[in-house]
């Protein structure tokens, strides 16, 4: 029998867990692709690992892998092998692999897995979004706060601290920092909009994000109930610079603090 989608999204990102747990702590030939990003060989094979899960269940798709696999389809895999490779390479435990599938530029299933946590967050187009831990499911729904000061706060920064989009993150960690009850940078863009999607943080902001780091995740707050827009307010799409995401009722509010600049 053929697995559906999510099953099959949730089968590479459980497999990219795995192989991220296997090089966790070891040492690893570390490379730069810009000043302060990381690719260690671990990304690599990591990376090899999920798209042989996809060429195996889905070859007819296309696949979009942030260390350079690319091939064509009707549909799109987006996969990100490492989100967090800097915690990786530092042995913080905090990072996963995550992927999600694209038809005509929508996102309709993906998964995030979490090695450290044994946590696998789902979410299908129109059906939901879950997260299974110790061999159970429950629906993720966004958090019921409507108040920044009872709130926690997640923000992601771009590699480029040169840009606008680098001054615009730190300014919105700073505002937010002093009128929510804490503010995140966790270094894993997938892990933390999943967090929004489970209600953990009421809202985050990143800038620079691709479209691998928070695909499977967007979803995700769309089916948990939650708001989704790019940093000028409007919809977000695969090419936007980045991303807000809410539990919907703090929504505009965010909004409003990240235009202010
Ligand atoms: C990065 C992390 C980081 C986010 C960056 C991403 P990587 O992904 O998710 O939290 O702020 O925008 O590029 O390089 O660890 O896969
Ligand atoms: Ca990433
Ligand atoms: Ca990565």
């Amino acid at each position: 029998m053929s697995l559906s989608d999510i099953e099959v999204a949730a089968a590479a990102a459980k497999a990219g867990a795995k192989a991220i747990h296997a090089g966790f702590g070891n040492p690893q030939q570390v490379e730069l692709k810009g000043p302060v990003d990381l690719v260690t060989e671990t990304d690599r094979a990591t990376e090899a690992i999920v798209i042989e899960v996809l060429e195996r269940e889905r070859p007819q798709d296309g696949i979009r892998a942030e260390e350079g696999t690319e091939r064509s389809g009707s549909r799109t895999w987006v996969v990100d092998p490492i989100d967090g490779t800097t915690n990786f390479v530092h042995a913080v435990p905090h990072c996963c692999s995550t992927l999600a599938l694209l038809d005509e530029g929508e996102i309709i299933a993906g998964a995030t897995a979490n090695p450290f946590t044994d946590e696998l967050f789902l979410a299908a187009r129109g059906e939901g979004a879950w997260l299974e831990s110790g061999g159970l499911r429950r629906k993720l729904s966004v958090s019921k706060n409507t108040e920044f000061v009872n709130g926690m706060f997640v923000t992601g920064f771009p590699y480029n601290r040169e840009g606008a989009g680098y001054q615009r993150i730190a300014s919105t960690w700073d505002k937010l920092s002093s009128i929510s009850r804490a503010t995140r940078r966790t270094g894993s863009a997938a892990l933390d909009i999943a967090y929004v999607a489970a209600g953990r943080y009421d809202g985050y902001v990143v800038s620079g994000a691709k479209v691998w780091d928070i695909a499977a995740g967007i979803l995700m707050v769309v089916e948990a109930g939650g708001c989704i827009c790019d940093l000028t307010g409007d919809v977000w799409g695969i090419d936007s610079a980045g991303c807000i995401a809410s539990n919907g009722m703090l929504h505009d509010s965010l909004l409003e603090l990240v235009l202010e600049g």
